[in-house]
């Protein structure tokens, strides 16, 4: 079960176990002032979005280009490391992820 850090938009980081399975939106839903998700993780709101932490950027499987295209198209706070949550999946391999929830657009 992976151990995620998650910055909250106070700036407040949280530790969260996730399962090792579905997708990282799914724990960062389930925060007090986590991301909303109102898609429900069908790759059609951003409001999901999440900046992952510089050192985990080429640990993170890339995003395919329906998420590319939603970033560009819908996210005004985006960053190089802008990532939709809902198109991470969670695996072992994320353990010690650290992640920032971005400010609602
Ligand atoms: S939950 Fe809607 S795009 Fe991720």
């Amino acid at each position: 079960m992976p151990l995620l850090r998650v910055v909250d938009r106070d700036g407040v980081e949280q530790q969260i176990q996730a399962p090792n399975a579905g997708v990282l939106m799914e724990p960062l839903r389930d925060m007090d002032d986590g991301v909303t998700a109102i898609c429900g993780g069908m790759c059609s709101c951003a409001t999901c979005h999440v900046y992952i932490d510089e050192a985990w950027v080429p640990k993170v499987p890339a995003a395919m280009s329906d998420e590319t295209d939603m970033l560009k198209d819908l996210v005004s706070y985006r960053g190089a490391a802008s990532r939709l949550s809902c198109q991470i999946q969670l695996s072992d391999a994320l353990d010690g992820l650290r992640v920032t929830i971005a400010p609602e657009d």
